[in-house]
Formats: structure tokens, C-alpha cells, sequence
């Protein structure tokens, strides 16, 4: 979509809640975020919306399956030994060919090459399980754990040409115990994870979030 048809796609949605909105989801695992997206879709609690397709690119990702099973596409498009310039645009025409609006990346573990961010500008969503802009990267339950941090959690951002970088959407916080391990703690972050990407999720289908700059705003329903 250009700017204006977005544009005019949020004011219709905000004034009238129709229109459905589709969403791909990028997975390379176990795909529990996924998941938690395509039952709230299902359910309802995710409204005006459909996941028209689940794509992984590794061939072993247990969210392949979860997904088939829930009655969702679930492709297969492997990175193995292939340049991410070629990837990333055999991923975006799949997406593209489907229709889909926003791009979910729940447990993707391939960067982004700046054609597929440019191919969905503030359509694309990533989940990280810190509170950005703290601890990017990968690893970040034990680094959290390492530099004694009282407080870690999650965080769901659009993805910009940056590694987790874009602007934040929302974060929920998560209390690191003296005792916890990398397992621990990522298990309780992982629960928050859930509902918190449910609610990004909701907040951008609703019509309602503006990007300003840095700034993801959560606009006042009408
Ligand atoms: C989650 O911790 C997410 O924050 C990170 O990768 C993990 C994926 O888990 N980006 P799952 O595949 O959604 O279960």
C-alpha cells in the first residue's frame, strides 16, 4: 500500500471497524508467538483481520506444522545457502502475491535486507525478548542475566533498516530473580511475549497507531 491508501485505509477502519487486514508471519522455530497470533485471529480477539500465510526459513521449525494444523498456509521457503538478497525477494513476492498488509516476524532469525523493510514500510513487526533499547541482538536472557538488571521483559517494534531498532510499540516488563537462569527467565518473558504481541497486533489493525519519528502513539478512538 502507498502512504495515502494507508492513510485512507486507517481513517475507514477507525470510522467504520471493517476491512480485513492480512497478516504474514515469518517463523525460523517453535513458533509460539505465531501461535498466539493466529488463535487471536481466529477467536476474534485480533479483529478485521486473517494470517494468510506462515513462512519458514528453516525446513525443521516446528511452526510449520502448528500452523497447517490450524488450517493456516504454512510455507517453506529455505534460506539454506542461499543469498539473503534472493531470499528476502522470493519471501516478499510470496507475501505480496497473497495481499498481505503486515508482516509479523515471530522467532525470525534472518536479518532483513533493506529491499524487504522498503517492501512494507511500517508494515513489518518484530518481537524481542528484552526491553529495547537494551539488549538487542541475540542471547539477551543470559545478558540480561550477566549485567544484573532488575527488570527485563519484551518488546514488539517495527522493523527499520537497524536491528531491533524501529519504533516501540510496547514493552512489558518481567522482574529478573537472583536465582534465574536463561531458561527461567526467557520462559516467564515468553508468557508476556504472547499477549503483548496480541495487543501491537490490535493496536495496528484498530487504525489507531501513528508513527511519528520515533514515536509509535496509540490515537484516542473516535
Ligand atoms: C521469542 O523469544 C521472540 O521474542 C524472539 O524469538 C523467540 C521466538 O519464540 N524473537 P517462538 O518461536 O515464538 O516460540
Amino acid at each position: 500500500m502507498t502512504y495515502w491508501t494507508r492513510e485512507l485505509y486507517n481513517v475507514i477502519v477507525r470510522r467504520f471497524g471493517k476491512w480485513s487486514m492480512k497478516i504474514g508471519i515469518l517463523i525460523s522455530g517453535r513458533g509460539s508467538n505465531m501461535v498466539a497470533l493466529v488463535d487471536a485471529v481466529a477467536s476474534g480477539e485480533i479483529p478485521n483481520s486473517e494470517v494468510a500465510v506462515v513462512i519458514s526459513d528453516q525446513a525443521d521449525a516446528g511452526g510449520l506444522a502448528k500452523a497447517a494444523k490450524r488450517g493456516v498456509e504454512a510455507l517453506l521457503i529455505e534460506r539454506a545457502g542461499r543469498k539473503r538478497a534472493y531470499h528476502d525477494a522470493e519471501i516478499v513476492e510470496a507475501l505480496k502475491g497473497r495481499g498481505v498488509d503486515l508482516v509479523c516476524l515471530a522467532g525470525y532469525m534472518r536479518i532483513l535486507s533493506p529491499d524487504f523493510v522498503r517492501a512494507f514500510p511500517n508494515r513489518i513487526v518484530n518481537i524481542h525478548p528484552s526491553l529495547l533499547p537494551s539488549f538487542p541482538g541475540l542471547g539477551v536472557q543470559q545478558q540480561a542475566i550477566d549485567y544484573g538488571v532488575k527488570f527485563s521483559g519484551c518488546t514488539v517494534h517495527f522493523v527499520d533498516e537497524e536491528l531491533d531498532h524501529g519504533p516501540i510499540i510496547l514493552q512489558r516488563v518481567v522482574e529478573v530473580k537472583d536465582d534465574d537462569s536463561a531458561e527461567t527467565l526467557s520462559a516467564r518473558i515468553l508468557e508476556k511475549e504472547h499477549a503483548a504481541y496480541v495487543d501491537a497486533v490490535k493496536r495496528i489493525v484498530s487504525g489507531r497507531l501513528r508513527v511519528d519519528g520515533r514515536k509509535a502513539v496509540l490515537l484516542p478512538e473516535y
